[in-house]
């Protein structure tokens, strides 16, 4: 087993990502890190609705039914005509963390057996760091946008479920975090205030659509956050202030149960508590995307995670960005593997190889 790639000079590299970190089952093959050959993603939305959130058991057992299918799947539309398709894969990327356990174990185990079985070098992924790598991706069937490859030195917003974090890139692997959450990630925010408002679970794009229905983005002044980072976040005084406005309008204390809430507010008041929501929540992102902006002159300004799905967060920063951004497609913003075996290729020029007898899941892994 080589100890650093020979990746350098190589081209053609076909990397197979696996993604297994939350609630998404998803396989992908990239070509040299941009060229997108095959995307699989197996979403479980649907199973954890009911719950109105992720239930990490059910999850690490969906994850073993489809595994090895989302597998086949990403290789047979990747090389449709070859007779043996793992003979066109040049090596494994794996998402090791962060995430939860037993969501992680599924995808690390099943790349480390097949880098056994089939002889393939490892890498382990940081799964924020990937969502960075949707941005690189050339995706060939979205024509509604056009592909440039991002220009160091890049500033990302990453903006998912787990993660809010601002990150300067002068190159690949060469990145200073500017700045993260401090408790919850936006995404996250967004869930919880859909839960209150009793919309649907994901909640994020629960309450966009919602807003787009109408509603009053000044009807309630939430809090921002003051912290001594400038690009440090906070979104949980932002929730809880959501909460008590809407026990205001409900004539209820604390002691009533939060779930009940929902039943006692019209459509309006969901509106409107939705949209200002909404509104400060990007504000505060865009606020200080718009700083780190002005104080390090990027060349490329990227958004990644769930939340650049996210269509006031583009508004607001088309029109107060000096420079315009080119979103990854939806597909890609969401959890996928194609962010992984992008991510995959720039490692593996820089980065050794992974021991599959060794590769461990860190479900707290930090960028
Ligand atoms: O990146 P992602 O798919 O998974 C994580 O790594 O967390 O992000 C999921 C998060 C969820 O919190 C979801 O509510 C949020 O992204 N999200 C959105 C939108 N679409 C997904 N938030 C706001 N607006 C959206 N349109
Ligand atoms: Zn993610």
């Amino acid at each position: 087993m080589p100890t650093r790639s020979c990746y350098q000079i190589l081209y053609e590299v076909n990397i197979l990502g696996i993604e297994t970190s939350c609630d998404e089952t998803a396989a992908s093959v990239v070509e040299d890190g941009q060229e997108l050959l095959s995307n699989v993603v197996v979403s479980q939305i649907d199973i954890h609705k009911v719950f109105g959130g992720v239930v990490p058991e059910v999850a690490a057992r969906s994850h073993i039914e489809v595994m090895l299918p989302v597998i086949d799947e990403a290789l047979a539309k990747a090389f449709p005509s070859a007779e043996d398709k793992w003979t066109k894969i040049d090596a494994i990327a794996v998402t090791k963390g962060p995430g939860l356990s037993g969501s992680l174990l599924i995808g690390v185990i099943t790349a480390r057996t097949l880098a056994l079985i089939k002889n393939k070098p490892l890498y382990g992924i940081n799964h924020v760091l990937a969502h960075v790598y949707a941005n690189f991706i050339n995706n060939h069937q979205d024509t509604s946008s056009r592909w440039i490859v991002p220009e160091f030195p890049v500033l990302a917003l990453i903006v998912s479920g787990g993660h809010t974090q601002l990150a300067l890139f002068r190159d690949h692997y060469d990145y200073e975090l500017l700045g993260q959450t401090q408790d919850d990630a936006v995404g996250e925010a967004f869930d919880k205030v859909a839960k209150v408002l009793g919309l649907e679970y994901p909640g994020g794009p629960s309450i966009q659509q919602i807003v787009e229905e109408g509603g009053d983005v000044h009807r309630y002044e939430f809090p921002k956050a003051r912290l001594s980072n400038p690009y440090d976040f906070s979104f949980s005084g932002l929730k809880t202030a959501v909460l008590r406005q809407v026990q205001v309008i409900c004539g209820k204390d604390h002691a009533f149960p939060s779930f009940e809430l929902a039943e006692l507010l019209s459509s309006e008041q969901v509106k409107d508590v939705a949209a200002s929501f909404q509104r400060v929540a990007v504000e505060t992102l865009v606020d200080k995307t718009l700083k780190a902006y002005h104080e390090f002159s990027p060349r490329t300004v990227v958004v990644a995670g769930g939340v650049a799905a996210n269509s006031e967060l583009r508004r607001q920063l088309k029109e107060r960005l000096p420079i315009d951004i080119e979103y990854a497609p939806i597909n890609l913003c969401t959890d996928n593997a194609a962010m992984i075996a992008s991510l995959g290729y720039f490692h593996a020029e820089r980065k050794k190889v992974d021991n599959p007898h060794e590769l461990e899941i860190n479900t707290s892994l930090t960028m």
